[in-house]
Formats: C-alpha cells, sequence, structure tokens
C-alpha cells in the first residue's frame, strides 16, 4: 500500500483565494501590524513570508522593524499603541523577542480581539473550553487539512509528539473538540514506539529526523508531519524515516504539507480580525 500524499500547499492556495475574494470586498482592507525586533535570520524570512501572503491575499500590513536594542518598555508602547489604532486588525509581533525582553509580558499586552496568532491566555483559555477563539495556525492548518481528506477524529486514537504552546498543546484541544481520544507525547514519553503504534491518527513535530520509523505506524494510519528536520544527506525529511508511506493510508509530504497550511491559516485569522472589527 502506498499512501495519499495530503496536499497543503493546493488547499492553502485554495484557503488563500477565498480570504483574498472576501478582503477585495471589505470597505477598509484587512490590516497585520508586524512587528519584528532584531535580525534573527529565520524570523526574517518567516515575516518576509508574511508580508507575502498578506500581499497576495489582499491584506494590507504596517511593518515595525526595531532594532534589537529595543527596550520592553518601547515595545509595549508600540503594542500599546497598536491596541489603539482602529486601522489595525491583528498584530502580530515575531518570535523570538531579544533575551532582554520578556516574551510572556508581551504577548499578553496584546489585544486578544486583534491575537491573530492566538497566543494570549485569554484566547487559550477559550480553545481549551471549546469557545469561538482564534486558533493558532499550525494546529488549525492540520485540522482543515484532515477535513479536506475527510478525515473525522471522532472516535479515533490521536496521538501527538509535541507539547508546545504552539502546536502540540491547541492541537490536543481541537482534536479533543473533534471526538479524539488524545495522548500528547514528548522527550520523556517512556515507549514512545507503542504509543504510535495506537495512533488512528499520527501527528509528529518532533524536529528528529527519522524519530518515527516504519514499524512504528499502525497499518492504515494517517500520518501527518510538521516538522522540517533533513536527514544525513541534507534532505527534509520531516520526522519520518523511510517506508512509513508504505504503512499509513494518508501521509504528508515532507515540503507543502503542514507549512503552507500554517500560513494559510494566519490570512484566515487576520480575515476574522477584520470581519469582526
Ligand atoms: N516564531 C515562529 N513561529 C511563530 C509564529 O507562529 N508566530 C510568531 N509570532 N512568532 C513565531
Amino acid at each position: 500500500m502506498s499512501a495519499i500524499m495530503m496536499d497543503g500547499k493546493a488547499l492553502a492556495a485554495d484557503i488563500k483565494r477565498d480570504v483574498k475574494a472576501k478582503a477585495l470586498s471589505m470597505e477598509h482592507p484587512p490590516t497585520l501590524a508586524l512587528v519584528l525586533v532584531g535580525d534573527d535570520p529565520a524570523s526574517v524570512t518567516y515575516v518576509t513570508h508574511k508580508r507575502r501572503d498578506c500581499a497576495d491575499c489582499g491584506i494590507r500590513t504596517v511593518d515595525y522593524t526595531l532594532g534589537a536594542e529595543t527596550t520592553q518598555e518601547e515595545l509595549l508602547g508600540l503594542v500599546a499603541e497598536l491596541n489603539g489604532r482602529r486601522d489595525v486588525d491583528g498584530i502580530l509581533v515575531q518570535l523570538p523577542l531579544p533575551s532582554h525582553i520578556h516574551e510572556r509580558t508581551i504577548l499578553e499586552a496584546i489585544d486578544p480581539k486583534k491575537d491573530v496568532d492566538a497566543f494570549h491566555p485569554f484566547n487559550v483559555g477559550r480553545l481549551m473550553q471549546f469557545v469561538p477563539c482564534y486558533v493558532p495556525c499550525t494546529p488549525a492548518g492540520i485540522m482543515a487539512l484532515l477535513r479536506r481528506y475527510d478525515i473525522d477524529p471522532a472516535g479515533k486514537e490521536c496521538v501527538i509528539i509535541n507539547r508546545s504552546n504552539i502546536v502540540g498543546k491547541p492541537l490536543a484541544m481541537l482534536l479533543l473538540q473533534a471526538g479524539g481520544t488524545v495522548t500528547v507525547c514528548h522527550s520523556r514519553t517512556a515507549d514512545l514506539a507503542r504509543r504510535c503504534r495506537q495512533a488512528d491518527i499520527l501527528i509528529a513535530a518532533a524536529g528528529k529526523a527519522g524519530l518515527v520509523t516504519a514499524d512504528m505506524i499502525k497499518p492504515g494510519a494517517v500520518v501527518v508531519g510538521v516538522s522540517m528536520a533533513r536527514d544525513d544527506a541534507g534532505h527534509i525529511c520531516g520526522d519520518f524515516g523511510p517506508a512509513v508511506g508504505d504503512k499509513a493510508s494518508y501521509l504528508t509530504p515532507p515540503t507543502g504539507g503542514v507549512g503552507p497550511m500554517t500560513r494559510a491559516m494566519l490570512m484566515v485569522n487576520v480575515l476574522k480580525a477584520a470581519e469582526n472589527r
């Protein structure tokens, strides 16, 4: 058996097309404030991609590229200003922040109504209570991908390898809400292989090339990879070893799976912010 590849790139393009149509129909364009502090190369790349996605979708961006020496007070001042601006619908402060700035203090200062990353405790709490709220982009993208392939988590064993605030914890809530039985694994989990073998839906975001081998896959499982880990030869293979695709029924490709979905869901959240303004 060879797994069906889940095409996140195509679905993301469809979602972005829908966002664009709605954005262009609005009297005032949805607007995202993109805040970058310092010059971390990965962050610069991420912000560049987000700016481009916004342009593709008819979303206006207002850019703040601040020096690494920016103080916490200065950044809090900017967040307060953006919270108060009626022409700004969403605020995204790119992480990580320089070490002298307390990340949580900044994230908690963002108005929850403009919190398109969904990192504010208000939105995290609502997600936990299954109340409508912004949903973090990677978990939202994974759920949209499952829906596109008519994969219903209800009654299924769902195993997540990741316990972060950005991926593992919110994804656990979404799968639970969708009726799945959820196990969250992490670096301290005993007998990861046994737990993976129970999974009807396995989602790996460990960042360790080849961590999940074919013998850890239940035949016919749906297997979703989030990481961009590289093998010894430098090829992007995610967390999966070779032949995982021979056991799974559905599998995400190493690129063009969850990555484009994450980016598309940010556009969905900005549109939602604008619709609720
Ligand atoms: N850094 C890496 N991923 C993210 C993200 O999703 N949002 C923000 N704000 N920073 C990040």
